[in-house]
This record gives structure tokens, C-alpha cells and sequence, in this order.
């Protein structure tokens, strides 16, 4: 597969604004030569500072979250037209914290992922299973699913997204999947979008969950693996660039 790579990072509630203009002029200045795609998911109040620090380089925003309904009262949401005003190119949806912590069902992801394409906005839409769906032999079963209801719900825009497949178990616990296991779910992603699109060579399927500079190359050296999702370690300047730098 010859298609750049996407890595994004994803700074979950993290950031201020002092650290953010250290974090990201590092990151900017680090960019150069760098033939990937690169954006970083901020928490939304965060996109007006990071569209001024990004301002002539390559680097991409994303928001880690979008409402479903496009506008009205619906206290403490924000819209999809709200995050591409302030140049939001990406939004997370469904990120298994949102999921585990928000009650969100796979239609509600579903109907975000909608939301978001409708601004022009690409979702990144998080599927995974948790460490008990594994170990019960589930794993397949539960990233199918998740993934049927965007399908269904997009339709003939289905092949539009990005995917994430974030093994639950290897978030944030510095145990990741091997590049095997990731590899192995990954190609039943992708089977699932081509039975759907009969384009799926051209979907990022990204891995996430404890990917670092020590085991990006790996992963990203997959056949399916088109990129990254980061969370830890994309708030340490040299740690995200090392990874940007694996994937080419
Ligand atoms: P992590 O988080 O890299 O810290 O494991 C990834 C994510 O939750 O998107």
C-alpha cells in the first residue's frame, strides 16, 4: 500500500495554553521533510490557539469528539460547522472513553461520523474491543459491529472515514498489541470496508493503544496499518516526532 501515512495524536483533556505554544512549536518546527499526514486532535477550546501556532505549516487539527445534531439546544456540544470554523480537518468519534464513560452506542457514533462528514469534516471512528471480548475469542465480533453501524448509517460515504482500531486493553496501559494482533484485525477491517465500498485500499486504517517511539516502526511496517493514533505520547514533542519520522 502506497498511500502516506496519517498520524495523529490525540491530547485527550490535556493542555494548557503556555504548554500547548511549547508543545507545538516543537512539533512544528520538527515537521520539516516529513511526508505524512500529521494532525493533532486538541480539546476544542484549544483549535483557535493551535490554527494561529500552525499557522503556514503542514500540521492538520482535529476535535476528539463532535455532536451528532448540527445545531439548537443541546447544552454542551459542539457542532461539526463550530469545529471547521475554527479549521478542524479531523474529529474523533467514538473513542472507546467516550464510549466506556458516555454511555455513546454504536448508532450514536454512527450518527456523529454522519455529522461530521456533512461539515466536511473526517471522522476518525474508534473500534476495539476490551481485554474480557478478547480473552472471551470476541475480538472480531465486537470491531464488526462497531463498524456495521457507520457503514450502514454513511452509506455510499462509507469509504470517507478514517478508522482507528484501539484495542481497549492497550490504551493508555503501555501494553500494546503486537504488530500481529494489530495486523490480523486491521485486515478484517479492511475486508469489511471493501465488501461495503469496493475502495478500501484507500481508507486509513490506523492503530492505536501505547504506540510509542520504540514500536511505531513495527506496527506502521503492517500491510494494513496506515498510521497511528496517539495518545501519550503525543504530548512529548520528540517522542510524537520519532513516530512521524517511522512513518515515513
Ligand atoms: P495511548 O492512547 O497512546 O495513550 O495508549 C491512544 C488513544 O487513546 O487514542
Amino acid at each position: 500500500m502506497s498511500k502516506h501515512k496519517l498520524i495523529a495524536g490525540n491530547w485527550k483533556m490535556n493542555g494548557s495554553l503556555a504548554g500547548n505554544d511549547a508543545l507545538v512549536r516543537a512539533v512544528v518546527a520538527g515537521l520539516g521533510g516529513a511526508r505524512c499526514t500529521v494532525a493533532l486532535c486538541v480539546p476544542a477550546p484549544y483549535l483557535a490557539q493551535l490554527q494561529l501556532l500552525r499557522h503556514g505549516s503542514a500540521l492538520e487539527l482535529g476535535a476528539q469528539d463532535v455532536s451528532a445534531h448540527a445545531q439548537g439546544a443541546y447544552t454542551g456540544e459542539v457542532s461539526a460547522a463550530m469545529l471547521k470554523e475554527f479549521g478542524a480537518r479531523y474529529a474523533i468519534v467514538g473513542h472507546s472513553e467516550r464510549r466506556q464513560y458516555h454511555g455513546e452506542t454504536d448508532q450514536l457514533v454512527a450518527d456523529k461520523a454522519k455529522a461530521a462528514l456533512a461539515q466536511g469534516i473526517t471522522p476518525i471512528v474508534c473500534v476495539g474491543e476490551t481485554l474480557a471480548e478478547r480473552e472471551g475469542g470476541r475480538t472480531e465480533e465486537v470491531v464488526k459491529r462497531q463498524l456495521a453501524a457507520v457503514i450502514h448509517t454513511l452509506a455510499h460515504c462509507a469509504g470517507e472515514i478514517v478508522v482507528a482500531y484501539e484495542p481497549v486493553w492497550a490504551i493508555g496501559t503501555g501494553r500494546t498489541a503486537t504488530p500481529e494482533q494489530a495486523q490480523q484485525v486491521h485486515a478484517v477491517l479492511r475486508a469489511q470496508l471493501q465488501a461495503a465500498t469496493g475502495h478500501a485500499e484507500r481508507v486509513h486504517i490506523l492503530y492505536g493503544g501505547s504506540m510509542n517511539a520504540a514500536n511505531a516502526a513495527s506496527l506502521l511496517a503492517q500491510p494494513d496499518i496506515d498510521g497511528g493514533l496517539i495518545g501519550g505520547a503525543s504530548l512529548k514533542a520528540p517522542d510524537f516526532l520519532q513516530i512521524i519520522q517511522a512513518a515515513g
